[in-house]
């Protein structure tokens, strides 16, 4: 609830400085939380005010601080103005009444907390399509993807979240010269059984052999060339191969995504270009965008001066489509409104073509797509060496983590520990890569990402699952009307100043798409949580106050599980 105390400090200030409360609630934040708080307060830097209004005098932010400060007065909402030196006016608010607002607001929309805030109003809300994940059929799933099909999924959650239409489309890398080599190659050392026991595995294998040995045979060469040119006739028996290569790989990746508990709407792919690239080629040539080069290619100019300093191929000398031909084609064909499309950076420039084509196409939704660029991992690897499967990834991490949790004894009473170790561990893979700006590389080692102390996504759990057993224990039901009274000592007050500033994390989040905000808010969030639950005993306080406690340790575990969710992690009960 923190728009309801927004609006009132906005209301107070509106009377002396002048400005809207709408221009004002977006200005005033929620100081940040420290251990073990007296007060709670709202704050407003003095300068945003001065910058948004010319009768707020500029000059000594301090004094124009003093100055406003006088003229308001406490309320039953406010209870005090206090001005720092550096021009920043905090609103202290009523204890009681924060308790009581968080509380209740929590307990009527436990899984939408601040989803609904003033703040976040003026957000648009549209269809969004989402396009992560995106591996290559054949081709070694490698830390990218893992990377593409994580940060996907909480942009997905998110926007769902604050109330957009998001269609979530894999991308697959489904069409290409690979597919020639590899129909070629399966004829020659294709295994039908192999196929159906491990089919990524067989159809890596495959690739791997048909490409070392099409570099000594020419006739495989020639073989896989006249595989794909059937391919791009739409040819039925060769189409029914790749189908059935595609078809498979879909379902294994499934049951992959289930275990990250991602899910996908579409399945997409490059193939999906093949019927109109001709049609779309055309279009842009009769617009006079696309040219034939000296060497046979065809390029769309993209330079200022129209000198072909900047340019983007479509066509091959041979005739054949490119990644970026095949691109340029798909989007239209699904209904997108804004497609965000998840690689690592080397693939900028890729996306800013392709943005750019699609403008020069006409399609007024190419100015809102946007490319989330992300780093590059080092050192991610199994006990099998190279990163070559995504499930390799996940096995390993899910035995490590059970280990871990058998030798810390806490997997004994678990109906599931297997799949408890998998969800922990999972979130530790995700706290990991969601800890710093998505552009900067990081280093992997498994080590870190799996402690339970510090900040991990294991702590996450660990907290939730803690927060559970708390209220899983109590012989008094939590019940609906409760006496909120006694949370105003400073453990309580640091956390309600923490989920005070829950709203402008969500914001933040959707305005930089960057995870970074929510796992840190959360991460703080347990920390102040832990010390509250060692210092505010349930068990044997007053009735009252063992309800009232365990309100807010309910609501905190309520606020905590659904910044899991939104990152896409999934909150394990015990571990
Ligand atoms: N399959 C590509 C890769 O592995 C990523 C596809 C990204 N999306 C796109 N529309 N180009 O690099």
């Amino acid at each position: 609830m923190a728009c309801f105390f927004r609006r009132s400090v906005a209301l107070q200030l509106s009377k002396v400085c002048g400005l809207s409360e709408d221009l004002l609630v977006p200005l005033i934040s929620a100081s940040p939380a420290s251990k073990k708080q007296s007060f709670a307060d709202l704050q407003v830097f003095v300068k945003d005010l001065v910058q948004n209004e010319a009768s707020v005098p500029n000059g000594d932010l301090g004094k124009t601080a003093q100055t406003l400060a006088n003229q308001l007065k406490p309320d039953a909402v406010v209870e005090d103005v206090i001005v720092t030196d550096r021009g920043v006016l905090r609103f202290r608010l009523n204890k009681h009444l924060l308790a009581q607002k968080l509380l209740e607001s929590i307990s009527a929309f436990p899984d939408g907390f601040g989803v609904k805030s003033d703040l976040l109003s003026s957000l648009p809300r549209r269809r969004t399509l989402v396009e992560f994940s995106s591996p290559n059929i054949a081709k070694k799933f490698h830390a990218g993807h893992l990377r593409s099909t994580i940060i996907g999924n909480f942009i997905a959650n998110l926007k769902q979240a604050l109330g957009n239409e998001v269609i979530r489309v894999n991308y697959l890398g489904d069409w290409g010269m690979q597919f020639g080599l590899l129909g070629a190659g399966f004829e020659r050392f294709g295994s039908r059984e192999k196929l159906q026991s491990q089919p990524l595995q067989h159809l890596f294998d495959v690739y791997v052999q048909v490409n070392r040995e099409a570099q000594s045979d020419e006739s495989i060469s020639s073989a896989a060339a006249e595989f794909f040119r059937r391919l791009e006739r739409s040819e039925e028996e060769a189409m029914k191969i790749w189908r059935h290569f595609r078809d498979i790989t879909i379902h294994e990746y499934q049951l992959i995504y289930k275990r990250l508990g991602v899910d996908f709407d579409h399945y997409s792919g490059e193939s999906f270009h093949s019927n109109q690239t001709q049609n779309v080629l055309e279009e842009l040539r009769r617009k006079g965008f696309l040219k034939t080069t000296l060497k046979g290619t065809a390029a769309v100019d993209l330079s200022e001066s129209g000198d072909l300093s900047n340019f983007a191929t479509l066509v091959r000398s041979d005739g054949t489509s490119l990644y970026l031909t095949r691109c340029v084609n798909t989007p239209s064909r699904i209904f997108i409104n804004i497609p965000r499309s998840l690689t690592d950076k080397s693939q900028s420039v890729h996306f800013q073509r392709l943005f750019s084509i699609l403008s020069l196409l006409g399609h007024q939704w190419a100015q809102r797509c946007h490319h989330v660029p992300f780093g590059l991992v080092q050192g991610m690897s199994t006990r099998r060496g190279e990163l070559v499967f995504l499930e390799d990834l996940l096995n390993e991490a899910q035995n490590r983590m059970m280990q871990n949790m058998v030798r810390s004894q806490t997997s004994k009473d678990l109906e599931d520990p297997e799949q408890t170790a998998e969800r922990v561990a999972v979130s530790a893979l995700i706290v990991q890569d969601f800890k710093g700006p998505l552009i900067s590389d990081y280093k992997f080692d498994w080590d870190k990402v799996l402690q339970a102390q510090g900040d991990t996504g294991v702590f996450l759990q660990y907290t939730h699952a803690r927060l559970c057993s708390l209220l899983r224990c109590q012989v008094c039901e939590l019940s609906p009307c409760t006496d909120f009274s006694s949370l105003v000592d400073n453990w309580s007050v640091s956390l309600f100043q923490h989920l005070l500033r829950y709203d402008e994390v969500l914001l933040q989040s959707v305005r930089e798409l960057q995870p970074r905000y929510m796992v840190r808010f959360l991460l703080i969030l347990s920390h102040l949580a832990a010390s509250a639950h060692r210092e505010l005993p349930v068990k044997g306080s007053p009735a009252a106050v063992a309800q009232a406690r365990l309100h807010l340790f309910h609501s905190v575990r309520c606020v905590l599980a659904s910044g899991m969710r939104i990152l896409g992690i999934t909150p394990v009960d015990k571990m």
